[in-house]
């Protein structure tokens, strides 16, 4: 199976795409966790995405292609993954619909994820990351067990520059403009299934799961 998850930041993307890939036995295929590793190795990909991530702005199309291309198309490639922060521009949209068609391959199922913005900021204000195994944490909805630390590997967890109020703000604005229209792109290939993502993590699953197993 393969999935693409979109919705806004911080809508809980990729703490739904972690649960499904427990279940099902997935890749979860995060650009922003990639580019945020570059960042941190100081990779030539890292030292061009920085300025763009820091500013919450998006990190430009061909970079991005390129990445997902090398990504999904190898030979040691997932056969079943959720696509988690890709495609977010129309010219992502198209480059990688090329690429599907190039390799006789299509994606199953498009999830859109929705909730307003005032719920947004509150939960990427308080979100935490495990440093080591990336497991997401909220202060508010999903406090680890020790503060400051990963229930599952004791990793660090650690505050995202980018959930700053300032750059939530310009992030959720860069949505709208640039990635919202993807539901019009996708909406005439009947797979697009919306999921209300206002609920609890398990709620939301829930409906997740509704959309996938019929
Ligand atoms: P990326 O890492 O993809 O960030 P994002 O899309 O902004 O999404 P987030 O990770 O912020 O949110 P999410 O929806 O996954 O929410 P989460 O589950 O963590 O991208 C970062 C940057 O990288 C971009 O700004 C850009 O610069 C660059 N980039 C990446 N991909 C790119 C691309 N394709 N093109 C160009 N640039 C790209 O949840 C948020 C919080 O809420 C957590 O604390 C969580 O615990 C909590 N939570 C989740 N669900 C619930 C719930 N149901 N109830 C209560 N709390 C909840």
């Amino acid at each position: 199976m393969k999935l693409i998850m979109l919705g806004p930041p911080g809508v809980g993307k990729g703490t739904q795409a972690q649960k499904l890939c427990k279940e099902f036995d997935m890749k979860q295929i995060s650009t922003g966790d990639i580019l945020r590793e570059a960042v941190k190795n100081k990779t030539p990909l890292g030292e061009e995405a920085n300025s763009y991530m820091t500013l919450g702005k998006l990190v430009p199309d061909s970079v991005m292609l390129g990445l997902v291309e090398n990504t999904l198309f190898n030979d040691n490639a997932p056969t079943s993954y959720i696509l988690d922060g890709f495609p977010r521009t129309v010219p992502q949209a198209e480059g990688l619909t090329k690429l599907f068609k190039e390799h006789n391959d299509e994606i199953d199922i498009i999830l859109l994820f929705e909730a307003d913005s005032s719920m947004i900021v509150e939960r990427l204000s308080a979100r935490r990351t495990c440093k080591d195994c990336k497991t997401v944490y909220n202060l508010i909805s999903m406090p680890p067990k020790t503060e400051g630390v990963c229930d599952h590997c004791n990793g660090e967890l650690y505050q995202r520059d980018d959930d700053k109020k300032e750059t939530i703000q310009n992030r959720l604005k860069i949505y709208t403009k640039q990635t919202e229209p993807l539901v019009d792109y996708y909406s005439t290939t009947g797979k697009v299934k919306r999921v209300e993502a206002a609920g609890s993590p398990n709620e939301v699953y829930q409906l997740t799961r509704k959309q996938i197993v019929k």
